[in-house]
């Protein structure tokens, strides 16, 4: 009898085999590492903001851990977040969602991932306009459901026609994803937009809506990203409405989510999280209360500033050989063409055959970590971020330029 080797694979179910760790968390491991080893990496490929967590909803996360509140809370959230959550969506959107049609998630990506989960069957169908978000993709391959990718070309600002909509639903459709702004566009659709998408919709009774509005208050005009429940309140019933506090109140590690929706989707989705985490933190949830009742001005400073960032950021990739962008409607995120750099050669002579070889010279030889359009359903491009300090966003756009021009 042989012995069994030492770490031994166990065996893996087909639906991990299937999908892969998101982009984002490999990019970011591969940037600390290298800067773990000397090398001064700027991540523009992050998705986190420079901002500091508010002083307030610090303090309140403080309070709470002084008072006791360290214990499991109910599944679905406090009854006092889901208050404020009510009261948000409510005061944000016109809104109205009752106790018992709210969830508060770890993330919103727990939100999205247990709505997945509670209604797909193998072989159904999901929507999923590109420019994506990389996760949902492998959630639903992950549930056993099938993406399918429309393409939303550039020259309608990435956004998705009813047209294309319309031409993918098949009997097998059962959600369609809409992201409100779009990660990684930066793109937003107005409220005519999102009527004539509902427009189609209505006539297909069996497709649900999960509305993704992480990011719908990092607008540059206006005050937020409009929503589909809101602009057709006849969808509603069928409609998730998911958002979070990650974006708006630089809580990304906070990690508290939620979702709004019919009660029996909701019932479903806490019977999950029940038997899986249990509930969101308790700190955490006492932290996004303060976020949400709390002075909202700040938000309005920090959009001024992005904007500020994001101009400058725009002028600086648009400098660079071979690379263009639009400056985006919302979001934190350039999505940079880089049509023109693909066929060149690095000066060691390695050709730059795709964005993701570019987004890998980009790393290697200069430092800069950006994400490849490829992951988001979207080439030749890079994702960068500009939600990083000026003096940052000033030596990457540097670097890049330098990088660029180095290319024959
Ligand atoms: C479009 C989109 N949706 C959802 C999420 C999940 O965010 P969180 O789980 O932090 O709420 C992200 C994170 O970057 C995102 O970009």
């Amino acid at each position: 009898m042989t012995a069994k080797p030492l770490n031994a694979m166990p065996v893996l179910s087909p639906r991990v085999s299937a999908i892969q760790p998101s982009p984002a968390s490999v990019l970011r491991r591969r940037a600390r590492e290298l800067r773990g080893a000397g090398r001064d990496i700027i991540e523009m490929s992050s998705g986190n903001l420079d901002f500091a967590t508010p002083d307030h909803v610090i303090a309140a996360a403080h309070d709470a851990a002084l008072r006791g509140d360290t214990r499991y809370t109910d599944v679905d959230g406090t009854p006092e977040l889901k208050q404020a959550v009510r009261a948000a969506l409510q005061r944000d959107h016109g809104l109205d969602y009752a106790t018992d049609e709210i969830v508060i998630t770890n993330g919103s990506t727990q939100a999205l991932f247990n709505a997945l989960l509670a209604t797909l069957a193998p072989g159904d169908e999901v929507i999923v306009p590109a420019p994506y978000w990389a996760p949902y993709l492998d959630q639903v391959r992950l549930v056993g459901g099938e993406p399918v990718v429309v393409p939303c070309p550039q020259n309608n600002g990435f956004k998705l026609r009813p047209e294309d909509l319309e031409a993918a639903i098949t009997a097998k459709t059962r959600w369609l994803v809409i992201n409100n702004p779009v990660n990684p566009s930066g793109a937003v659709y107005r409220r005519d937009e999102l009527a004539e998408i509902a427009a189609v919709l209505q006539r297909y009774p069996d497709v649900w809506i999960m509305a993704d509005g992480l990011y719908e208050q990092i607008v540059f005009e206006g005050d937020r990203a409009p929503t589909l429940a809101a602009i057709e309140p006849r969808l509603k019933p069928r409609t998730l409405t998911v958002s979070g506090l990650a974006k708006a109140y630089a809580m990304m590690g906070w990690r508290i989510g939620y979702a709004a929706g019919p009660a029996a989707l909701i019932r479903e989705m806490i019977k999950i999280q029940s038997q899986t985490t249990s509930c969101a933190s308790s700190i955490s949830q006492a932290a996004a209360i303060a976020a949400l009742d709390g002075p909202q001005d700040l938000l309005r400073e920090r959009i001024a500033i992005l904007r500020g960032k994001r101009d400058r950021f725009v002028a600086l990739v648009n400098d660079c050989p071979g690379l263009s962008c639009a400056a985006p409607e919302g979001t934190f995120y350039l999505l940079v063409s880089c049509a023109g750099v693909i066929g060149k050669r690095a000066p060691d002579g390695t050709e730059i055959g795709s964005d993701r070889d570019f987004a890998a010279y980009l790393l290697q030889n200069a430092d800069l970590a950006v994400f490849p359009g490829e992951d988001s359903g979207v080439s030749p491009a890079i994702r960068v971020s500009f939600a990083n300090p000026s003096a940052l966003i000033e030596e990457s756009g540097r670097r890049l330029k330098r990088a660029c021009e180095a290319l024959r």
